[in-house]
């Protein structure tokens, strides 16, 4: 029997996890900065632009020789789990060394990606704050010194905490200056620096979590064995399904009006070893995106009918077994069908694209100018309100990313274009895919394909 999921309720389904304290403190202050203070993304900004800084030469040193240490080790799964198997004060210690070396060496790759745009591009002011961040955050992780024991370990996690949480809205930062200069490099440029740059970001976050989550595990004798730090070991689809769907379905009803079901069926009890936070973010997107057809292919078509909108169907597998070249990996899948008309075939190029969206101009328009705009202005007012509620411990630890998806900041249904390359992103991220097949006219199925962890390698840097 599929399992029929009200979405006009909110869920509890996900049970928080229970994260570090220095990291919920961190995000309630998170929360409440995404929801209230997001400048760069609300308002017309009032600048002018000027040559970027130079770096001092103390840091172009620290640069040089952390940047040099090319290429970078891949990020190694095992290792990070590997500190929680079993957690004590000397995995701990390991953890912090791994974190004190691995995360200078990413940031300085970020910091000279940034570096290398073109110089016109460095000039604007989006892009030009988000490399000061990096410097400076680079500066303060290379200049560390040593932890040698748990009293200097709390203090450190605490700072690192506060660390990442300062890079809450770097991609819509980002995602903003790239807008803005759009005739200075070509599309296939801007999405390889954004690939690039997004991957890097989901490492260096991978492994600042981890040690953070690690660390209040053993501080609080945590006795849970589902989690080693932020890997779920019997991750739930349903039930984060029933979390997303239920914030989806308000955000839906407070932008267009109202808002589809969703059915769960298939296997829908599977479990499998994940990072709940990427999982959380890829669903939110592709939910995001079902809804929003569902609704405005019906309205279109049936504009008096909006109370009985066709269903979004979630269809679950158990995970499997595949063979890749000499390995035999394990892959849990779904299916997210929706009867929201599809996409049409001169769009269906350019979908995976940074930034390309139907979302039409008027909610960019309608958000700058502070009010009007078209349908999605008003998707604003939803986010920003379902934000400022929480969720749960992981969704606001890794802020902008899941917190209801990219657009946290601006709290939106669809319109900046980015949902599907960084659901595809986070993906493909540790081996798995996103594939979307649409039937033209009638609807869309999204394939989601991800990697069991308990033994996976990440090789993405
Ligand atoms: N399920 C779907 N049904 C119809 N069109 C879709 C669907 N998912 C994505 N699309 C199309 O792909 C575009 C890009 O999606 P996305 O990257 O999530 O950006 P956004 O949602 O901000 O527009 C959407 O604007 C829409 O035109
Ligand atoms: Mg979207």
């Amino acid at each position: 029997m599929p399992l029929l999921v009200s979405t006009t309720t909110t869920s509890t389904a996900h049970s928080p996890r229970s994260l570090a304290r220095i990291v919920k403190t961190a995000s309630s202050r998170a929360s409440l900065s995404s929801t209230c203070s997001s400048p760069p993304l609300t308002r017309r900004p009032q600048y002018s632009r000027h040559a970027p800084q130079p770096p001092s030469p103390e840091l172009s040193k620290l640069l040089a020789k952390y940047a040099s240490k090319t290429p970078l080790r891949p990020l190694n799964l095992q290792t990070l789990l590997s500190f929680g198997r079993p957690l004590t004060p000397e995995s701990i210690l390991a953890s912090v060394n791994y974190a004190l070396s691995e995360i200078p060496r990413r940031l300085a790759t970020r910091v000279r990606y940034l570096e290398a745009l073109p110089f016109i591009v460095g000039t604007n002011p989006y892009v030009a704050n988000t490399l000061d961040a990096y410097r400076e955050s680079f500066r303060w992780v290379a200049t560390h010194p040593p932890v040698t024991n748990l009293g200097e370990n709390a203090r450190f996690v605490e700072q690192l905490a506060d660390l990442v949480q300062s890079h809450t809205n770097d991609i819509p930062t980002m995602a903003k200056g790239f807008q803005e200069c759009s005739r200075y490099m070509s599309p296939t440029q801007i999405s390889n620096f954004l690939d690039g740059t997004i991957r890097n970001r989901i490492s260096v976050r991978l492994i600042a979590e981890q040690h953070i989550a690690l660390s209040q595990a053993l501080e609080n004798q945590d006795p849970d064995t589902s989690h080693i730090g932020i890997i779920n070991t019997r991750c739930s689809p349903k039930a984060m399904i029933q979390m997303c769907g239920s914030y989806v379905s308000e955000l839906c009803e407070a932008t267009l009006g109202a808002s589809p079901s969703i059915i769960i069926d298939g296997y829908r009890d599977a479990t499998f070893p994940y990072v709940p936070v990427h999982l959380e973010y890829i669903l939110t997107e592709i939910l995001k995106n079902a809804f929003r057809a569902t609704v405005d292919h019906h309205l279109k078509h049936h504009p008096s009918s909006l109370r009985s909108l066709p269903p979004v169907i979630l269809t679950l597998s158990p995970p499997t077994t595949m063979r890749e070249a000499a390995d035999q990996l394990r892959f849990f899948s779904l299916r997210i069908r929706d009867q929201g008309g599809g996409v049409s075939p001169t769009n269906m190029a350019r979908i995976f694209s940074y930034a390309f969206t139907t979302a039409g101009r008027g909610a960019e328009e309608g958000l700058d100018d502070g009010g009007g705009g078209g349908p999605y202005a008003a998707q604003y007012v939803g986010g920003s309100a379902a934000v400022g509620s929480g969720g749960s411990g992981e969704a606001n630890m890794f802020g902008e990313i899941t917190g209801k998806g990219l657009q946290t900041g601006l709290g939106t249904i669809a319109g900046l274009g980015y949902g599907l390359p960084m659901s595809q992103l986070y993906a493909k991220y540790f081996g798995g895919s996103l594939d979307l097949m649409s039937l033209e006219g009638w609807g869309t199925d999204v394939f989601l394909k991800l990697r069991c962890l308990d033994e996976a390698e990440d090789h993405s840097g």
